[in-house]
């Protein structure tokens, strides 16, 4: 398993450019399989997740075929599958985006039911509620979803919690329903908009993205298209960090600051200077980071999957700050590791109280997830000595190349492969 070893204490100076967003992306590949028309994404993120769609989609008889810098050509190859296997879906659980466009398209989908994982139960009850909405006959049986519909008819359905990937399940089933679907209580992730805008250029009559109410006239069929996906907000996020804790000073491009309001304001609540034009970032930081406590919600709040690196720059902060964890419930492992570089933080169940000032020391940690992951990568940039994150292809999953693009601001990072 590769690990990567950090030598800590560089500042970090530079231009990286951030890469097209995984969670537009996976939902974009699931939303080919609704045509049989070639579809066309550009800004493909190089990282596992995507890899592995792509072997999910293989084997429901799209090729994705990868061609240019980071575009990618998904083409039905004649073949129909229905069922997403268990040893797929195992080891990504958005593949469950696969289950609506399946369903909606053949009338016949068997996706295993994704287990939980590191971070929470993330049960898929509304998934499956919302599409029974729509007419679909379904039963669980030896770990499958198994889901029938002849077609499936439009209808009214209220989220009774805000899901990012249940409303683009019920989105997308929805596209090729008979008649109107109303969605009520939708998420409004920026990844939510940009697939709602791929299905409208491949034909979809969609309105409301981007609000809680999403009112969707079902076509009898989709055709093909071209979409550029936006950038990562996460990984744009996680930068911006990664800057502001060593002390340095870095521009991100091919970024969408607009898609940052909650995390941006934060930073600079804690002293962060951030500059901002359309598409790019400036950072800064000069002098001692601030405490501002922190709770995660959905869009457009302070995102969940910021907060593993946002606790890491509050170990420090000059004060006392404090993190709620509002949407995961086990979201918190990074904390037992940041502890064993030095880090004080006490936790009682959702809410996390971390004790800035201590120095951290390099130590060897164990990444438990995509984002506990980056966060032990930001605490070993400042780190005293050496850090060594194990099992990395958790980082791997959702960041491209990241010790690369530490690497070029001037962090002293590299990865060791076993
Ligand atoms: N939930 C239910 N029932 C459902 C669906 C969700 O109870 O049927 C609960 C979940 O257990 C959780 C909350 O609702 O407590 C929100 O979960 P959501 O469904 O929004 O999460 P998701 O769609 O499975 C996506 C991202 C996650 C991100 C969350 C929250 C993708 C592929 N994944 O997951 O991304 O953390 O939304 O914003 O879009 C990551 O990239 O590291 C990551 C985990």
């Amino acid at each position: 398993m590769d690990k990567i070893i950090i030598q800590g204490g560089r500042r970090l100076a530079g231009t990286v450019e951030i890469s097209g967003a995984k969670n537009a992306v996976l939902p974009g590949f699931a939303a080919s399989l609704l045509t049989e028309e070639e579809v066309h994404l550009h800004n493909i993120p190089k990282v596992r997740d995507v890899n592995t769609f792509c072997h999910l989609l293989a084997s429901l008889g799209v090729m994705p075929e990868t061609y240019g810098k980071n575009s990618c050509r998904l083409k039905h190859d004649g073949k129909t599958s229905f069922e997403a296997d268990y040893n797929l879906v195992k080891t990504i659980r958005a593949s469950i985006l696969v289950l609506g466009p399946l369903l909606s398209r053949y009338g016949h989908a068997r996706v295993s039911l994704p287990g939980g994982c590191a971070i929470g139960a993330r049960p898929v009850d509304m998934h499956i509620e919302g599409l029974k909405r729509l007419g679909a006959a379904i039963t669980i049986d030896h770990g499958y979803i198994e889901a029938k519909a002849k077609r499936l008819r439009g209808a009214e359905y209220s989220f009774n919690k805000t899901t990012v990937t249940g409303t683009e399940n019920l989105l997308m089933a929805a596209t090729l329903a008979k008649g109107r679907t109303t969605l009520k209580n939708c998420a409004v992730e920026p990844e939510i908009v940009d697939l709602a805008e791929l299905l409208i250029s491949m034909g979809a009559k969609i309105k409301g993205q981007g609000t809680t109410t999403i009112i969707i006239d079902g076509v009898e069929a989709l055709k093909g298209a071209d979409h550029t996906v936006i950038p990562d907000r996460i990984e744009t996020g996680t930068f911006m960090i990664a800057a502001a804790i060593t002390g340095g000073g870095i521009t991100l491009r091919h970024c969408l600051p607009e898609t940052l309001t909650a995390v941006i304001d934060k930073l600079r609540e804690t002293g962060i200077e951030i500059i901002t034009e359309e598409d790019s970032i400036e950072v800064k930081m000069n002098g001692s980071i601030c405490p501002a406590d922190v709770e995660t919600l959905p869009y457009p709040a302070f995102p969940t999957d910021m907060q593993a690196q946002y606790m890491a720059l509050m170990t420090r902060s000059n004060g006392v700050s404090v993190i709620k964890e509002n949407i995961f419930e086990n979201r918190f492992m990074h904390i037992a590791e940041l502890k064993r570089m030095g880090a004080s933080i006490e936790v009682s169940g959702r809410t996390a109280v971390i004790k800035g000032g201590t120095s951290l020391s390099g130590a060897r940690v164990m990444a438990t997830d995509l984002r506990a992951s980056a966060s032990l990568i930001l605490a070993g940039l400042v780190a005293e000595g050496e850090t060594v994150v194990d099992r990395i292809y958790h980082i791997d999953r959702g960041y491209e190349g990241i010790e690369k693009k530490l690497g070029l601001l001037g962090a002293r990072i590299e990865r060791v492969k076993s």
